[in-house]
């Protein structure tokens, strides 16, 4: 191995999130628009090409790889490159394997992605409710993604569901999508609202739901104790002793994270983002491509990247919506 990847402000990177296609089956109205245009798919990085840039990043020192999209489990050929991926785990340079997804594709890989060494998967849903579920993904459909999930535990992957906390939305199923985890044996984690991807006719401040009153909910509830343990990404956790489960909170808006921030983030189309919440970026294809045979190129180019990791991200819902949003899509940069 490498020297380990450490950006200026002494953070160590050793969580790497791919992004393997822009292309999702549902268009979340907090995501993408309903008229959403795909990159074509020529411009994405190979399954081949993925592999290199995995590989690096892990030589490198990254130990958890989280596989991101759109929606993942829709690239064409996913699971070879995710049986590629086994190798590292096998070596032990890789601590996880994993990957956040819709849940729609499931019932057909949980069993592939077992088998390649996935031990826990993370599965957005933000209702359990059916109607309102084809509401917020604008046609997707709850009960496929209720076989995904029960497909998933049949395999023995362990399932956490993330839920954007969307005010008016799902404020009054707290306590149902909480107490539905738990008769799952699932953790559910709340994400607040980003100011990112494109707005239409959404209104992103109206919606946002700070997770300061979600906690306050839970206390209000459910006898709630802190947390000091960490699954290596940006939530903090508490428990609830009534379910035993965990709730997490990850709250880029009311409380910035960065601090701790041990991600970066590559693109389907081999940009590496340093940050979710700043526009700069490299571009590593030219390293990548000019020598075939020789990674070192690449690995340069990516440790001069991280040496450009800025301190935080500034998303600011306090700002006029023109300068506060991004136009760049999760969907794109993974998450
Ligand atoms: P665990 O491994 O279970 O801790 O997962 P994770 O939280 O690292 O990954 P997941 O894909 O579940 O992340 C959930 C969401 O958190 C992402 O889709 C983003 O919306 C948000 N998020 C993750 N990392 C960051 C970050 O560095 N900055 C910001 N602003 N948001 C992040
Ligand atoms: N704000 C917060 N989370 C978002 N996600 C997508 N768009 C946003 C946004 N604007 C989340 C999804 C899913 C992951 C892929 O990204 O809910 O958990
Ligand atoms: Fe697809 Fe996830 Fe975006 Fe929803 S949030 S449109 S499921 S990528």
């Amino acid at each position: 191995m490498t020297a380990p990847l450490i950006d200026p402000f002494a953070r160590a990177i050793t969580y790497l999130r791919v992004s393997v296609t822009d292309r999702c089956d549902f268009r979340c109205v907090y995501c993408m628009s309903e008229t959403m245009t795909f990159l074509p798919k020529k411009e994405l990085l190979t399954l081949e090409e993925l592999d290199r840039m995995c590989s690096s990043f892990v030589t490198m020192g990254v130990k958890k790889l989280r596989i991101t999209g759109g929606e993942p489990l829709v690239r064409r050929g996913i699971m070879t490159f995710f049986r590629s991926m086994t190798r590292h785990l096998d070596s032990g340079a890789l601590s996880e394997l994993t990957l956040t997804t819709n849940g729609s594709q499931l019932e057909k890989y949980a069993q592939d992605l077992f088998d390649a060494g996935v031990r826990r998967i993370n599965i957005s849903m933000d209702t359990i409710d059916e109607k309102k579920f084809a509401e917020i993904t604008r046609w997707g459909r709850l009960p496929q993604v209720m076989r995904g999930i029960d497909a998933a535990q049949k395999a023995g992957l362990k399932i956490k569901i993330n839920a954007v906390a969307l005010k008016g939305f799902n404020e009054d199923e707290l306590p149902t999508i909480t107490e539905w985890c738990a008769s799952r044996g699932m953790d559910l984690t709340w994400i607040e609202v980003m100011p990112m991807g494109d707005l239409g006719n959404e209104d992103r401040v109206g919606q946002y739901w700070s997770l300061k009153d979600v906690r306050k909910a839970y206390d209000d509830h459910y006898q709630v104790s802190d947390l000091a343990e960490s699954t290596g990404g940006p939530a903090r956790y508490v428990r609830l002793e009534q379910t035993g489960q965990k709730i997490g909170f990850i709250t880029p808006m009311s409380h910035n994270f960065c601090e701790s921030c041990n991600r970066v983030r590559l693109t389907c189309t081999g940009e590496l983002y340093t940050c979710l919440g700043q526009e700069g970026m490299q571009d590593l294809r030219p390293a990548m491509r000019q020598s075939p045979d020789s990674d070192e190129a690449l690995e340069q180019a990516i440790r001069a990247a991280i040496g450009l990791k800025p301190k935080g991200h500034d998303f600011d819902y306090s700002r006029q919506r023109a300068d506060g949003q991004m136009s760049r899509h999760m969907s794109h940069t993974g998450g």
